[in-house]
Formats: C-alpha cells, structure tokens, sequence
C-alpha cells in the first residue's frame, strides 16, 4: 500500500509540475499607481449554458473560456455600497475567433469583489453576470446568465490571506455553470507586481480543506496499519521460533 501511495504522490506531482500553460487564464486589475489590487487566475475554465437559439429554443452548449481578448480591471469599482474591485473580460468561446470581425462581438464576463475590511471577511466575489453573443461557433443569442439565486459562494478571504480551491464553481441562471480548477485569487491587494508573492497564503475551500485533513489521517492510518503488520510478524516469528526452540530440545 505504501507503493501505491508513493505512486499516487509521483502522479500527483507530475500533474502538478504539467498542468500549467495551455487554457489557463490570470486576469489582473491595476491602480493608477500601478498597483495590482486584483488577481483571479485558473488553470481551466468550462461553462455549460441553456441558452436560447435564436428560434426561442433552449439549446445546452459547452465552451471553455481558454483565451481573452481584453481585460479591464478596476481597483475603484462600486458594488452594492461597498468598493469593489472589478473585472470585465472580453472573449470568444473556446478561444475560436470568428473569421471575419463582423461575424460576431466578444462574450463578457462581469466579476464584482467587494471589500470590506471591517467585517470578518476581506474581500468576496458579490457578483458575477455572463454575457453572451451571437456567433460563429453556436446559434447564440445575446443573453445575460447571471448569479443563480442558489449559489454558493466561497470565493473569500479574511485579513491578507487568499483564496484557492482545486475544483468549484459560478452558479449561473437557466441551470447554467461555469467550472472552475485550481483557481486562485486575491482582491483588495497592493502589489507591485501582478502576479501572486511567493508568500502569499491561500485559505482553502472546504472542499480542499477537507482533502487536505484526510491525506494526513489516511498516510497516518496506513503507517499505523504497517507498524501493527510488522509487530505480529515479528510476535508470531518469536512465538513460532520459540515453540521450535521448544521442539528441538
Ligand atoms: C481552447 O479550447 C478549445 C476547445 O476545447 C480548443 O480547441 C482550443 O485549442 C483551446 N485553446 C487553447 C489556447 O488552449
Ligand atoms: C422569442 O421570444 C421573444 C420574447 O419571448 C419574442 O419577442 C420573439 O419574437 C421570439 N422570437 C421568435 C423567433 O420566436
Ligand atoms: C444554427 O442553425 C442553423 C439553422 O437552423 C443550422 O443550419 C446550423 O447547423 C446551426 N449551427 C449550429 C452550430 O448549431
Ligand atoms: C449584461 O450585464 C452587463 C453588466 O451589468 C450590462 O452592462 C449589459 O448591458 C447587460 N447586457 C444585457 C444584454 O442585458
């Protein structure tokens, strides 16, 4: 069982060291100073919409969101009475851009971070709003997918900390998602630069972080199973040995 683990950590690291590049997203916001205040990154992003055809039928189409086309961030922004930092990005889906310019405008995701540095949390993600568009790729209308009324959010922070999560989701109207993995942000920062500091710390989703309790019980469990193993080999070899010591007497 130990080999079995060790090779599920070499997996895991390999997979570590290999997801990165292709269909990965960062999308950051700057202030006027130049100060990055926002960062969301991901390594893949994947919505399914029912989305109306331009028939008035609903059709449940599959993307990834792999490619931008623009950023704009804003460290000022405003969001139900707090400030907020705020993304708009601007893409096609599954990065395909239509042939010819008129052939169809770029799809928009909204994203409000509120801050809030008085309450327990430091920042959240308050909002977020899809925007499609006609296009090439599907028979797409225009059509707003916005927060499902049951989602639910754990996209936050508390203090400086920020926020990581393996696997999780933007619940969307119309029983619509967008799939999220190994996504990682922070809003309401003051860095020089606009990538994350090698000292950043991350709280995790509850998802993770129960991975993160079971790994340890479950490579404590084994090492303990294997000392047992080992003491009633080494217990019933003394026994046995004995009884033949006995024997040849
Ligand atoms: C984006 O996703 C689409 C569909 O999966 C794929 O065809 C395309 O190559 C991807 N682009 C990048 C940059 O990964
Ligand atoms: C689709 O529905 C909208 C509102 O429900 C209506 O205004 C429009 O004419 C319909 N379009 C078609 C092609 O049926
Ligand atoms: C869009 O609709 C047209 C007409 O109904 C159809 O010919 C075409 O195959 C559809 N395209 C896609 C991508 O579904
Ligand atoms: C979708 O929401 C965005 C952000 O609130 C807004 O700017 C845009 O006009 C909306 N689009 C539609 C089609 O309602």
């Amino acid at each position: 069982s130990f080999q079995v683990l060790a090779m599920q950590y070499t997996t895991l690291l390999l997979l570590a060291i290999g997801v990165t590049a292709a269909g990965s997203v960062k999308w950051t916001a700057q202030n006027a100073a130049g100060k990055t205040c926002l960062i969301f990154s991901a390594n893949s992003i994947n919505a399914k919409l029912n989305i109306l055809n331009p028939d008035n039928v609903t059709e449940t189409i599959n993307f990834a969101i792999n490619e931008t086309q623009k950023v704009t961030g804003e460290c000022n922004g405003k969001y139900g009475g707090f400030v907020a930092n705020t993304l708009e990005v601007l893409f096609f889906p599954d990065g395909k851009l239509p042939e010819h310019a008129t052939d169809g405008q770029p799809w928009r995701l909204f994203m409000w971070f509120t801050l809030n540095p008085s309450a327990t949390t430091s920042f959240m993600l308050a909002d977020y709003i899809l925007e499609t568009a006609p296009g090439s790729l599907f028979n797409s209308t225009t059509q707003n997918f916005t927060k499902s009324t049951s989602a639910e959010l754990e996209f936050q922070a508390t203090s400086t900390n920020g926020f990581k999560c393996s696997t999780s989701g933007l619940a969307l109207s119309d029983d619509s998602t967008i799939d999220l993995k190994d996504t990682r942000v922070i809003a309401g920062a003051f860095l020089d630069q606009a990538d994350f500091p090698e000292t950043q710390t991350f709280e995790q989703c509850q998802l993770d972080s129960r991975t993160s309790d079971i790994v340890p019980i479950v490579v404590g469990a084994c090492l303990a199973g294997l000392v047992v193993v080992v003491l009633v080999a080494y217990l019933v070899g003394r026994a046995r040995a004995k009884r033949q010591g006995y024997a040849s007497v």
